[in-house]
């Protein structure tokens, strides 16, 4: 097993939900409103699977490793692009968080931009994953040895184990600040 072959199999579970986003886009849309509660699940999924669990082994562990080794132009440059679209997922995201809050506050309004947030990124995340499912991940492994690719692989599992105790960690810190408050 590869590097890629794990970051793959997650491209394959954001599908699943970008597929369910484009469903309930169309739902809202003919209802004329918003599931605030299918967009707080849309929101969690991108922060903590999809950019903190998943862009952040790209971007932490592969690019870096590949930041090290004498890329093409051709590669480094769309290593930048992808770098750039994790940019856009996150502010896109964090819209998307703010216009539903807008929302639930009383701005009848701020549901098209929920609609449009929420199409901007079932329209964004299939294009970023077939580039580098097919044009960036397989080159990519061509600059490290196979023993470079096992060494990162098991990097990937230890970040994983990390991710979901630093997450539920940040809940309870959140938890607690709010207990302070009240
Ligand atoms: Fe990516
Ligand atoms: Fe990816």
């Amino acid at each position: 097993m590869m590097p890629i072959d794990a970051l793959m199999q997650e491209h394959r579970l954001i599908e699943r939900m970008i597929f369910q986003m484009k469903k309930e886009l169309l739902t809202m849309k003919s209802t004329n409103r918003v599931n605030s509660k299918f967009i707080d699940v849309v929101i969690d999924f991108i922060w903590v699977y999809a950019d903190r669990c998943h862009h952040g082994k790209e971007e932490g562990l592969l690019f870096r490793e590949l930041g090290t080794k004498p890329m093409s132009s051709e590669h480094a440059g769309m290593m930048r692009e992808l770098i750039d679209e994790h940019v856009y997922t996150r502010r896109t995201t964090g819209n998307l968080a703010s216009a539903k809050d807008r929302y639930i506050k009383g701005d009848y309004d701020a549901r098209n931009d929920v609609w449009k947030l929420l199409y901007d990124l079932v329209e964004f995340y299939p294009k970023h994953i077939e580039k580098e499912d097919k044009k960036f991940f397989y080159p990519s492994m061509n600059y490290f040895s196979q023993s470079e690719q096992e060494t990162m692989l098991h990097e990937f599992w230890d970040f994983d184990r990390r991710i979901v105790h630093e997450h539920y960690a940040k809940v309870l810190d959140a938890l607690e600040r709010t207990d302070t408050k009240a």
